[in-house]
């Protein structure tokens, strides 16, 4: 079932996009090497009980952490830990904030120091993809033309598109119907009507797009150790065009 946002309810979920993309802001100037994924995960905390939000991934089917934390070639869903980060790595950083009852969900990838050129690719052609997607997100259009935007853009720059995790709509409940590929023909699937709320969270890959999970029951790693990046925004879908609630 599709749940259709009103104007008031999509002005709550900016409200935690706002957050979000503040403290998003934050974690770019936090991000060297030597800091732990483990002290942005704390920050986060501390930031969201500070505005009266919450981290809805902490305890989401026993998600133990506030934000994922995906280095290199895990993809996502990684746990924070102490290891340092060091330089040359990339790290996606990934949160749901809850805010008077309202969600937005919102991944960003970060260099870390600096990377190699090939990393640097990585994330460019990815943050492109996003925006790529997001342009397709028009009423009347269907969930397949934002797909076919992003697939055909990350293979012409010799990047592979991850089929096992998908963006998908948001309001109340972090996951809603439908569900929103990043790879796929277009003119397919379920057409966009306003007041529709979705993600678009292409994650792109170096090597394969196929991915194994870790005995941890979460982290998702690429199966020939090449490097994944991220990008998410939480979006709206209006009768002016898309409107990005997580606009940093
Ligand atoms: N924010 C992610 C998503 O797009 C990941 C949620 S996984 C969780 O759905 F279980 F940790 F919350
Ligand atoms: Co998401």
């Amino acid at each position: 079932m599709i749940i259709l946002k009103t104007q008031e309810q999509i002005a709550k979920m900016n409200k935690a996009g706002d957050i979000l993309a503040e403290c998003h802001r934050q974690i770019a100037q936090m991000i060297k090497p030597g800091v732990t994924t483990l002290e942005i995960d704390q920050f986060v905390e501390r930031f969201l009980a500070e505005r009266g939000a919450t981290p809805e991934q902490k305890g989401y089917h026993g998600y133990p952490f506030a934000t994922c934390a995906s280095v290199n070639d895990v993809i996502c869903h990684g746990f924070p830990s102490h290891e340092p980060l060091k330089d040359g790595d990339i790290v996606t950083i990934d949160m749901v904030v809850k805010y008077d009852g309202w969600l937005a969900d919102s991944a960003w990838s970060y260099p870390v120091g600096s990377v190699s050129e090939e990393a640097q690719h990585l994330l460019d052609v990815t943050k492109k993809s996003l925006y790529l997607g997001i342009e397709q997100a028009v009423v009347g259009n269907r969930i397949g033309d934002i797909s076919h935007a992003i697939q055909s853009y990350a293979e012409s720059q010799n990047l592979s598109v991850v089929r096992h995790f998908v963006g998908h709509a948001i309001g109340e409940n972090m996951h809603e119907e439908p569900q929103v590929p990043h790879y796929g023909p277009p003119n397919r699937g379920t057409r966009l009507k306003e007041g529709m709320v979705i993600t678009i969270e292409p994650m792109l890959n170096l090597g394969t797009y196929q991915c194994k999970i870790d005995s941890d029951g979460w982290t998702a790693r690429t199966v020939d150790g090449k490097w994944s990046a991220q990008y998410e925004h939480t979006l709206a879908i209006t009768k002016d065009g898309p409107v990005i609630l997580t606009e940093q």
